[in-house]
């Protein structure tokens, strides 16, 4: 949690830029496993931890800015929750450390709603939903088509610019997926089972928080969310490793490095990685305030044809090629996405909301519309850069089957990639008054060479 000040800044600047209404923004409540009682792991609302900052379950907060009145919903610690968790802080206490002084019980919210039209953020839990149905009179699905655009734009606005404290947390979570990944790295050898890798790497998360998602861990590298763990590493083969950590303040990192089994890089797999490596460092020198990220997309898909041109899988004309959306048949992903309190920033807010603006609309061509964030950079904007290069036999043959871009595919040379898996490489940056930096200048190996000449875990755990 932050010093008090943080909080209490960032609420004026929200009600600064709304003008009036009224606001409620929900926390989330606990989530049963099997039975209630046995719980996943809390995890809070990541807007109710920016503009509350406490978290804890079963709290909603209001703003009725006409008014100048803010209140924190809760219930008070009963003798039942004394004696099964200990004598905690009271809820008035926890309100007053992020400067909120007026507690009321949840059973007040229903009354205060009713005294204005009421903007909130759309639920992504049935949980709050049914809350917000029953609160506010509407049914579900009402409710979802009813959430305040205009909150939203403005809980984006402020959470997509990360000041210097939140930054400092993003490096936290740098470090911890870092060493997650130097683990991943020093461990991939044959015989050696996926679910091991990724048992100990979730371990060294766990340590410090949490993961930030569940981990992409495989030598079926061309499968883009590959929760399979089952496999055994074999030697001649690639592994991807996509996984980051969540700290205790719930900032989250996001990093991938694929790596050859026991080090040994076939020259297949050497030039495919050479070809993304050039991808992620040319988007990481190109980051800047002013440009947008679509165009920073749409250059990482330039390098990825040229370089397949180059070792004969591609052909033709490259700016033909990237308007056609030819390099999408090996990188069917967006370059990167918002990096924040969640892994994706505010996806639950609406990509669309976090990722383009009036200016800059999402692209509907395969390939480009899966970026989720495409808008002019602005200083203080963290971002993921994960170009990849994949060999999706299933999409391969469609689009052979279908004469899809053949005049840039040379499909009969893709024949010898059938069983390459996929590459893809992952940092994270945060955008500079200039230019843009690594949110953690500890960077992770990345080339072959590298790799075997790593720093140890140990050296950098002295860090
Ligand atoms: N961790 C999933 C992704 O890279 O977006
Ligand atoms: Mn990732
Ligand atoms: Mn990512």
């Amino acid at each position: 949690m932050f010093q008090k000040e943080v909080y209490i800044q960032r609420r004026a600047e929200l009600k600064k830029l709304l003008g009036s209404g009224m606001v409620v923004l929900q926390g989330n409540g606990e989530a049963a496993v099997n039975y209630r009682g046995n719980d996943y792991p809390f995890r809070q609302d990541s807007s109710f931890i920016y503009y509350v900052g406490l978290d804890m379950p079963d709290l909603a907060y209001v703003v009725d800015i006409d008014n100048d009145r803010e209140y924190l919903f809760g219930n008070e610690l009963t003798m039942d929750d004394i004696i099964w968790m200990g004598n905690l802080p009271s809820l008035k206490e926890r309100a007053a450390e992020v400067g909120l002084s007026t507690v009321l019980p949840m059973a007040d919210l229903k009354g205060i709603l009713k005294s204005a039209p009421v903007m909130y953020l759309k639920p992504y839990r049935y949980r709050n939903l049914l809350m917000l149905s029953e609160l506010l009179g509407k049914k579900p699905d009402e409710i979802t088509r009813d959430f305040s655009v205009e909150l939203t734009r403005a809980v984006v606005k402020m959470r997509l610019i990360k000041s210097q404290e939140e930054l400092l947390e993003l490096e936290d979570a740098g470090k911890t997926g870092t060493v997650m990944h130097f683990m991943a790295m020093q461990m991939c050898h044959a015989g050696i089972p996926e679910q091991k890798i990724v048992d100990m790497i979730e371990g060294i998360a766990l340590a410090e928080g949490r993961t930030s998602f569940p981990t992409i861990l495989s030598m079926n590298g061309q499968t883009l969310h590959n929760h399979d763990h089952s496999g055994v590493l074999q030697a001649g083969r690639l592994m991807l490793c996509d996984a980051g950590s969540e700290n205790r303040s719930h900032y989250a990192s996001d990093f991938t490095r694929t790596t050859a089994v026991d080090g040994d890089y076939t020259p297949k797999q050497i030039d495919i990685h050479a070809i993304v490596q050039k991808a992620l460092n040319d988007s990481i020198a190109l980051a800047k305030p002013g440009i947008t990220y679509k165009s920073v997309h749409r250059n990482a898909y330039k390098i990825i044809f040229e370089g397949l041109r180059d070792l004969g899988l591609t052909k033709g004309d490259t700016e033909e090629a990237l308007n056609a959306g030819a390099p999408a048949l090996f990188m069917p992903h967006g370059l990167g996405h918002a990096l924040g309190l969640d892994v994706h920033d505010m996806e639950n807010l609406g990509e669309t909301f976090v990722g383009y603006d009036d200016e800059t609309t999402r692209d509907t061509l395969f390939g480009y519309s899966s970026l989720r964030f495409g808008k002019r950079l602005e200083a203080g904007h963290v971002l993921t850069v994960e170009p990849g290069i994949y060999f999706i036999p299933q999409l391969i043959a469609k689009w052979e089957k279908e004469k899809i871009n053949t005049q840039f595919i040379n499909f009969s040379a893709l024949k010898g990639y059938l069983n390459f898996g996929g590459i893809r490489l992952e940092d994270d940056i945060v955008i500079t008054d200039k230019g843009c930096r690594l949110v953690y200048s500890h960077r992770l190996p990345l080339t072959p060479y590298e790799l075997k000449n790593a720093t140890t875990l140990e050296g950098l755990l002295k860090n």
